[in-house]
């Protein structure tokens, strides 16, 4: 997936925006040693540092950690994979918001992860749960189908709560919260809102399509979906969640 930051920052803020309730779970603590997996553009992990923890921000794409880099200079930001990373001194706290379900490798990242924290560290994660953006996904493979002729491939993972504790439990993280929740999110820019989102994370799907079948698959998704997902000049996503908190034994 290829991300572009700019993009990311003015429309699709909400996304950091509603991680400040996994920040409440998390409690930061002064001086702790915190990992941000996925960090994105680094609002959160700045956050975290502000709260005087030595925050650290690891995300796999190049462009987005440049932004973060530039926008947080004093913070660290490392460029690595979820699912393939070390560092030589563990940390009292992983926290990651909206990133864990585009990780193909989901059990290299729990491994990579489990090992990052020191015994007794917490673990506190958020990401799309069982169900999530299930109508958003349905409407858009139907209409790449019917323009395009191909099948979409999203390949992003979105467990069920058992499963993804049990995954946790494997590699000696013991869970000791989890909630499994519908989450609507109102999209940015009223009626153009569902279009802008499809174009941000829909890339790889749309990649070879030419503007023409574009603009009619933003189309078709947007008809198939006015009734259920447009209400009052906004678009809303249909997200599920999975919140865990856990801790490593
Ligand atoms: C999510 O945060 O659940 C999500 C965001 C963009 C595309 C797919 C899922």
């Amino acid at each position: 997936m290829q991300w572009d930051s700019s993009l990311y920052q003015t429309r699709h803020d909400f996304v950091f925006k509603y991680g400040e309730g996994v920040l409440e779970l998390l409690e930061p603590q002064n001086g702790e040693r915190v990992l941000d997996v996925g960090c994105g553009t680094g609002e959160l992990t700045a956050r975290i540092a502000a709260a005087g923890a030595r925050a650290v921000g690891l995300d796999s794409s190049p462009d987005m950690i440049a932004a973060a880099r530039k926008r947080f200079a004093d913070i660290e930001f490392v460029h690595a994979d979820a699912a393939d990373f070390a560092f030589d001194e563990s940390f009292d706290a992983i926290f990651s918001n909206a990133a864990l379900h585009w990780v193909k490798d989901r059990e290299g990242a729990v491994a990579c992860m489990a090992r990052a924290l020191k015994p007794g560290g917490r673990f506190v994660v958020e990401m799309g749960g069982r169900g999530n953006i299930a109508q958003l996904t349905a409407a858009i493979d139907a209409a790449v189908l019917a323009i395009t002729g191909a099948h979409a491939e999203h390949g992003r993972y979105y467990p069920a709560l058992g499963e993804y504790s049990a995954l946790l439990e494997k590699y000696g993280v013991e869970v000791t919260g989890a909630w499994l929740f519908d989450r609507p999110t109102q999209l940015a820019e009223g009626s153009l809102g569902l279009r802008n989102w499809i174009a941000q994370f829909e890339r790889e799907v749309l990649k070879d399509c030419t503007e023409a079948q574009r603009a009619a698959i933003d189309a078709a998704v947007e008809d198939a979906l006015r009734d259920t997902l447009f209400s009052d000049g906004h678009w809303f996503a249909d997200y599920r969640r999975l919140r865990i908190v856990a801790r490593k034994i």
